[in-house]
């Protein structure tokens, strides 16, 4: 089993993100110097993947827009000799094949996992929120990509949060067993459980490798929460799904405060000197 493409869903409204996201994708909202989703490309880039699908939707234009050549941009700043912004801009075209697809409307993340089916075809795939920015030394789907081809099974990224937040996500039921180093099997799981019914704090965080047996998974799978095709529940329907636990730092830059983490933890992590000076000292003037 070869893993070579991935999908990055980026169809979402953002609504928690109004009225920013009104005319501006989530996905290009900046974490530091960045869209968003650039992140998401690099870490797909990073794990040896080359073909990648951005599933998009209405007024998603500027995706396409940053990941395209801007031959007047290159060309006026080689003229000015801004060399050291020409190659970042250049860098960013060259990062993979992108290949994109409509969403033809918002209808759960299930529903805009369907649109890879013709691109992906016969393959098992990489897939990756749009939104969700994951830093780790080797880059989470690295590890889920290795973890799928050794057992040839759907493998998920799970990170334990703290139980009170537990009704917030998709959770795993591991069957009473414990999680280990590697990866382990997933019996099950719950959807958005309370507290003192989850099988464990063990959450989904938005990165994947599915096998295609998802898609006729999905096809036979009933809307769920909220009237939408659940991407949970098509999982849940298949034979064999492993779990990873997450050794890094997720943002899920979809609400105001962990976007604004995001950018405080990143600029005070990266040793980008200057940056990360002034961030420090920034904050040390909030505090006292
Ligand atoms: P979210 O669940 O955060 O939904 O999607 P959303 O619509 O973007 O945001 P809110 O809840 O209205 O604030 C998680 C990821 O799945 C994509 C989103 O673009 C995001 O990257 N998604 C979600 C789709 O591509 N299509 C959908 O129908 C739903």
């Amino acid at each position: 089993m070869d893993v070579t493409k991935a999908v990055i869903p980026a169809a979402g409204f953002g609504t928690r993100f109004l009225p920013v996201t009104k005319a501006q994708p989530k996905e290009m909202m900046p974490v530091l110097d960045r869209p968003t989703i650039q992140y998401v490309v690099e870490e797909a880039v990073e794990a040896g993947i080359d073909d990648i699908l951005i599933i998009t939707g209405r007024g998603k234009q500027a995706i396409e827009r940053h990941f395209d050549k801007s031959y007047e941009l290159e060309e006026a700043l080689e003229k000015d000799g801004k060399i050291d912004r020409l190659d970042r801009v250049q860098e960013i075209a060259d990062l993979a094949d992108i290949h994109y697809v409509r969403q033809k409307e918002r209808d759960g993340l299930g529903d805009a996992v369907m649109y890879a089916r013709k691109h992906v075809g016969d393959q098992p795939f990489a897939l990756l929120l749009g939104d969700t920015i994951i830093e780790s030394d080797t880059t989470c789907t690295e590890s889920l990509i290795s973890a799928a081809e050794e057992h040839e099974s759907s493998v998920l990224s799970l990170e334990r949060v703290p139980w009170e937040d537990v009704p917030s996500y998709g959770v795993a039921d591991l069957g009473g067993e414990e999680s280990t180093g590697g990866s382990f099997p997933v019996e099950d799981f719950v959807e958005k459980p309370p507290q003192e019914e989850a099988p464990s704090n063990l959450a989904i965080t938005g990165r994947y490798v599915l096998t295609p047996e998802i898609f006729d998974r999905l096809e036979q799978t009933e809307r769920g929460v909220g009237g939408e095709l659940q991407l949970t529940d098509a999982i849940r329907e298949l034979e064999d799904v492993r779990g990873v636990e997450l050794k890094g730092d997720r943002y899920d830059i979809g609400n105001i405060p962990s976007w604004l983490q995001a950018n405080i933890e990143m600029a005070l992590k990266h040793d980008d000197g200057e940056m990360n000076e002034a961030v420090e000292a920034l904050l040390q003037e909030q505090v006292e």
